[in-house]
């Protein structure tokens, strides 16, 4: 086995009863059923998953936290405590669908990488770039000030996801080069912010299916995968999986 981290982003997906179906043949499926595997299920879900993967090494993960750490009058909100408390071995934080309709700022997702690590849980940073950042080719640079977030924070306990948001859902999944060029650039920023300390680990996420899984996964820097849609389906998510 690789070492890769596999994450299915199930997005605001779900039901008790499908959930049930689908966790059942993820279970069935050695290539699933395993460590280096996780679901990020929707807040609502995640005692549920907690309850079905009791005796899985699969992990589960938020996809989100609350930027207030402790407990408190913050009505809605869900602390890095409550999730550590369910099991929660992960969070995604500043998911690009996020940044874009939650306006989650720096300031915000800086509070949610402490909190995370705070209650024992690593933090799935997410970053990329739109189409018209890199058609300007500032592709680079909006990866570095993404990532300069990181700068106080150990970065063997944190991981990053980078998602280039014209690949999310759109089935358009980034070359082999762009992927390469990217995850290289985030690793030598890191180190260089770290001053030189052991890697930050780095998943792909965007438009990653069965199809492409096994050379995508392939590519040097690439720790793993965050996928969307394909989670979705026992099949492909196996496929996916098994690339790893
Ligand atoms: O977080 C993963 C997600 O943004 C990628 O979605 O459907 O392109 O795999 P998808």
């Amino acid at each position: 086995m690789s070492g890769k981290l596999v994450m299915g982003n199930w997005k605001m997906n779900g039901r008790l009863d499908s959930n049930r179906k689908l966790i059942k043949a993820m279970l069935e499926d050695a290539h699933i059923n395993r460590d280096g595997v996780a679901i990020a299920a929707p807040h609502a879900y995640l005692m549920q998953l907690s309850d079905l993967l009791a005796a899985s090494p699969m992990a589960i993960a938020a996809q989100d936290m609350s930027q207030f750490g402790l407990a408190g009058a913050y009505t809605g909100e869900v602390s890095a405590g409550m999730l550590h408390d369910i099991g929660c071995r992960y969070a995604l934080i500043g998911h690009s669908e996020r940044r874009q309709y939650l306006s989650e700022t720096t300031a915000v997702l800086n509070q949610k990488l402490i909190n995370a690590l705070e209650a024992g849980i690593t933090p799935v940073l997410c970053v990329g770039e739109t189409l018209q950042q890199r058609e300007a080719g500032d592709h680079l640079t909006v990866i570095r000030d993404q990532l300069d977030i990181l700068a106080q924070l150990a970065p063997t306990r944190v991981i990053v996801a980078y998602e280039p948001i014209w690949a999310i859902g759109t089935g358009k999944v980034a070359t082999l080069d762009q992927i390469r060029e990217m995850h290289t650039c985030i690793k030598q920023h890191c180190r260089q912010t770290h001053g030189g300390a052991e890697a930050v680990r780095v998943l792909y996420g965007g438009s990653v299916k069965a199809d492409n899984a096994d050379a995508t996964l392939a590519i040097d820097n690439v720790d793993g995968a965050l996928v969307g849609g394909a989670s979705l389906d026992v099949e492909s998510f196996g496929i996916i999986c098994q690339a790893c």
